[in-house]
């Protein structure tokens, strides 16, 4: 099933009201609301007393109208009269101090308390709705995540995870490199929280590691509790696109499908939100549904720009052309009150159909209703994959709050070369199934564990290419230096060693390519001494100049490159062209500021252009296609509408 959906507080308006909304809704072609996603408050005011007839209402009404049900479970709110009852679930912060009531998501992970209360309400709410086909799935909380909690409780919990993973404290003050600063400890009860600004990486990295199982194991309670009472109902949660802090792929693990809350803010930031998806996409090798789209401005430090008409389709056609099932707007209408009194809505504060996303919602699900068999059923399928992994990104953070490196921007200059060719991508683990993949690239991956060693060494072997950036294999599993020649376990695939490197943080040196095209290198600089690999680009200022900065080896039936710095973006367009050639679309060629990408459905492919500028462009097609959405049918050179979309079969 395709939906057009949107998020929907009922509790938020007056009961009078919500037949209007129903109404609005139907005619705007919405078939699905996710509901109850903060009402803790609404739905048990008092210890064990619990109100769902205003939902059953509200839900009676909206079925009137044949609108579906996405149910949350209320737990990123606690009530008030339950932090009353119990303060301890509030988290204590870094500084020390417990966070107050007043926000949301004021809950210790870990607090065994907390879970009691989560379960039962939980348990709640799917007793009583575990009859009704209108309730079509479950959002599970709402975007896990945060805040870290430094409670004594959540330290125990801490010191047990650390026992059971190292067993004997000799391994642990070994694996962490305790002997640095006298960090030896002599008894588990003695390991603090990572509150300094500058712990140990390896301390760190595993409370990082900590801090995302016990969000998991939160969620995983959810799970099997709805799934246990509800088993024919989907549970999802929405997740956040390119947050850092929780290892997705575990945490997408037990859900049936992964959803995301999709905010792109500009323009600028469309190949941010392309990996976005893409990511999401990865976390299950499965499409997904977005559960909150942006449909205007937002509340953020500020408010941002209104949505020029038009931009809200395109950014709803972007999602489903990267792999989404559903998208569903937040919010549907813009509330009176609260913190995000300046957010839009498909509706604006008056509730009019006057909105400019009201009028740009009905149009969107007509056509996507229209199309919604084609759409069903199709995937993404991509010759190139990027790896994106938890462990390496952690492991990034030098000091508490701040990463070194744009560990998704590294990403991004492959990305954005890539999409610029129109070939899809995917994003995989180190340790996935590689074979598929005509070429693969893993952008500042410190940490290579032996078992994505073999992985790469094998699909390199087997006649795969495989690019890695620069810092490749300098750390172990503990986010420790190696003490190996750099990159490491990898160094005869690559046919380099790097014996020397420099920071690129506050200027640029020159490189040049072997055609003798110039590029400025900027970030970091590993300095690339070959041993056996050849030369695709050297270093061309003072003491690098005998250095390689990238290269490439010939490696059983395949090709290792290592790209040794960040480079201007003209570098990537060209290596990319190359590794990739012959996977463009040929019969299309687009301007830069239309994004080609594709969905099949056995041989049958959808290509969906997409325009993400205010201006026209042109497009030339050197055969005929049909667009779905005029069904005209189309040829040479044609234009596509500022912030147009085109779907060409
Ligand atoms: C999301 C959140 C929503 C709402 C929205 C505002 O991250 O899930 O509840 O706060 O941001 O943009
Ligand atoms: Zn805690």
């Amino acid at each position: 099933m395709v939906y057009i959906g949107a998020d929907y507080y009922p509790e938020h308006w007056e009961r009078q009201r919500w037949s209007v909304d129903a109404e609005l809704m139907q005619r705007a072609g919405i078939d699905v609301v996710r509901l109850a996603e903060f009402a803790w408050s609404k739905l048990e005011p008092e210890d064990g007393r619990y109100e769902f007839s205003w939902l059953d209402e509200a839900m009676s009404i909206l079925d009137r109208k044949g609108i579906k049900v996405v149910l949350c479970t209320p737990t990123a709110s606690p009530p008030a009269w339950l932090i009353q009852k119990h303060p301890d679930i509030l988290p204590i912060l870094r500084d020390g101090n417990r966070m107050s009531f007043g926000a949301r998501r004021h809950y210790c992970i870990t607090n065994k308390t907390y879970h009691y209360y989560s379960e039962r309400i939980i348990r709640k709410l799917a007793e009583h709705y575990k009859n009704s086909s209108q309730v079509i799935g479950w959002q599970v909380d709402n975007e896990f995540g945060g805040p870290k909690c430094y409670c004594e409780g959540c330290r125990r919990e801490f010191q047990r995870w650390l026992k059971s993973k190292y067993k004997s404290l000799d391994n642990l003050n070994r694996s962490w490199g305790n002997a640095f600063w006298s960090h030896d400890y002599t008894s588990w009860e003695q390991i603090p929280l990572p509150i300094v600004p500058s712990p140990n990486p390896a301390f760190d990295l595993d409370f990082r590691r900590f801090f995302s199982d016990m969000n998991l194991a939160y969620s995983n309670m959810q799970i099997r509790l709805l799934k246990s009472i509800t088993p024919d109902k989907f549970v999802t949660h929405n997740f956040m696109g390119l947050f850092p802090h929780l290892n997705y792929y575990d945490l997408a693990k037990n859900y049936d499908f992964v959803s995301w809350d999709n905010y792109p803010q500009n323009l600028e930031n469309r190949f941010r939100v392309a990996l976005s998806h893409d990511v999401m996409r990865g976390l299950k090798k499965k499409n997904f549904w977005v559960m909150e789209q942006q449909c205007s401005y937002l509340t953020r430090q500020d408010i941002t720009p209104t949505f020029s008409p038009g931009q809200m389709r395109l950014w709803t056609y972007h999602s489903f052309a990267h792999g989404a099932e559903a998208v569903v707007y937040f919010r549907w209408r813009a509330c009176t009150f609260g913190i995000e009194q300046f957010h839009s809505g498909i509706l604006q504060h008056d509730g009019t159909d006057r909105s400019i996303s009201y009028k740009e919602a009905t149009r969107i699900s007509s056509e996507i209703h229209r199309i919604a068999s084609q759409l069903e059923g199709s995937r993404l399928i991509s010759p190139v994959a990027i790896i994106y992994d938890y462990d390496n990104i952690w492991a990034n953070y030098a000091y508490q709050e701040k990463p070194m490196y744009d560990y998704p921007g590294e990403a991004l200059r492959f990305y954005r070369a890539i999409k610029r060719l129109g070939i899809n991508v995917d994003v995989v683990r180190p340790v996935d199934d590689l074979s598929k993949y005509r070429a693969v690239i893993a952008p500042l991956m410190y940490i290579v564990t032996e078992e994505a060693a073999t992985n790469i060494r094998r699909y390199v072997e087997k006649g795969g290419t495989f690019i890695a950036g620069f810092r490749f294999g300098m750390k172990d599993e503990n986010s420790n230096m190696v003490k190996t020649v750099l990159p490491g376990k990898l160094r005869d695939l690559f046919g380099i060693a790097i014996y020397a490197w420099d920071n690129l943080r506050e200027r640029s040196v020159e490189v040049k390519d072997k055609e003798g095209e110039s590029y400025q290198a900027d970030t970091f600089a590993d300095l690339i001494t070959p041993e056996g690999a050849e030369i695709i680009a050297k270093y061309n200022s003072s003491w690098y100049s005998p250095y390689a900065a990238a290269t490439v080896r010939s490696f059983g039936k395949g090709k290792a490159y290592y790209i040794g710095c960040g480079l201007s973006q003209g570098f990537y367009d060209k290596l990319m062209r190359k590794v990739l050639k012959g996977l463009e679309v040929e019969e299309i060629r687009c301007p830069d500021e239309v994004e080609i990408a594709i969905r099949q459905k056995e041989d049958k492919k959808l290509i969906f252009l997409m325009n993400f500028s205010d201006k026209s462009s042109e497009v030339s097609l050197s055969r005929e296609y049909v667009d779905l959405i005029t069904e005209k049918k189309l040829s040479g050179k044609v234009e596509v509408d500022p912030f147009g979309v085109m779907l060409l079969i």
